[in-house]
């Protein structure tokens, strides 16, 4: 049987990544192998297209260059990652995916890069290949960046590129996360991040249990893969 693909998505600072943790986590002890992943960075060659994008100067590249790197870095992932894994009957959660790219390098800064040109690298790079359930969390933009500055004071290597841009970039992205997950219901659904993380994750897994059935379906074994 093939795995199912849920994907997280969200501005900066919702708590995705522990969100995803948590879900994993969750699904494991319910029996299932699960593979937690994220973009950019889930592959080895993805972890230094990810140097590229998330450290250093916020100008050193164009919105153009940053969805094409991002792009590049999403199909290595879904053919050397998630496809196998899903082949394989796992459960893969990725921290983002395309939806991002749509939000950031398109709505972010004001649709530099149009909403055809992402679909079209999406056909490119993705095909008709599409996550089963995407998760949007969704915070306010100045709340979601104080929480991501805090975290990364611990951080040898800052990767504060898309932070340090002004709150109206994030605001435009977080409205069009609400865009995209109204273009598609049946796939996306947003969640308020604004609550306590135990609160989250309850949500988090009565939609995961509404449109998937993950935790009502039986399975016998129980293993998890991450990548650092
Ligand atoms: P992360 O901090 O959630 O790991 O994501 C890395 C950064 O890259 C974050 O600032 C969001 C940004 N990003 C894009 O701009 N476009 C994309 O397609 C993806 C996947 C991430």
């Amino acid at each position: 049987m093939r795995g199912k693909f849920i994907t997280f998505e969200g501005g900066e600072g919702t708590g995705k990544s522990t969100q995803v943790e948590l879900l994993a986590r969750t699904l494991v002890k319910k029996g299932w192998d699960v593979v937690v992943t994220k973009e950019p960075g889930g592959t080895e060659v993805g972890k230094e297209i990810r140097r590229l994008l998330v450290c250093g100067d916020k100008d050193k590249m164009d919105a153009t260059a940053e969805a094409l790197l991002y792009y590049a870095d999403r199909h290595i992932h879904m053919v050397q990652k998630i496809l196998p894994a899903l082949e394989n009957g796992k459960i893969v959660i990725s921290d983002r995916f395309a939806d991002s790219t749509k939000a950031y390098q398109c709505y972010g800064y004001g649709e530099r890069v149009s909403k055809e040109v992402v679909d079209e690298l999406y056909r490119i790079a993705v095909g008709d290949f599409k996550p089963d359930l995407t998760i949007v969390l969704d915070i306010d933009p100045e709340k979601g960046l104080r929480r991501s500055f805090a975290k990364a004071d611990n951080m040898a290597e800052k990767e504060l590129r898309f932070e340090s841009r002004a709150l109206e970039f994030h605001t435009n992205l977080r409205e069009g996360f609400k865009i995209i997950a109204e273009e598609e219901p049946e796939r996306c659904v947003v969640l308020d991040a604004d609550k306590s993380i135990d609160e989250l994750h309850q949500s988090v897994m009565n939609v995961v249990e509404q449109r998937l059935g993950l935790f009502t379906e039986k399975c016998d074994s129980n293993h998890i893969e991450e990548i650092g």
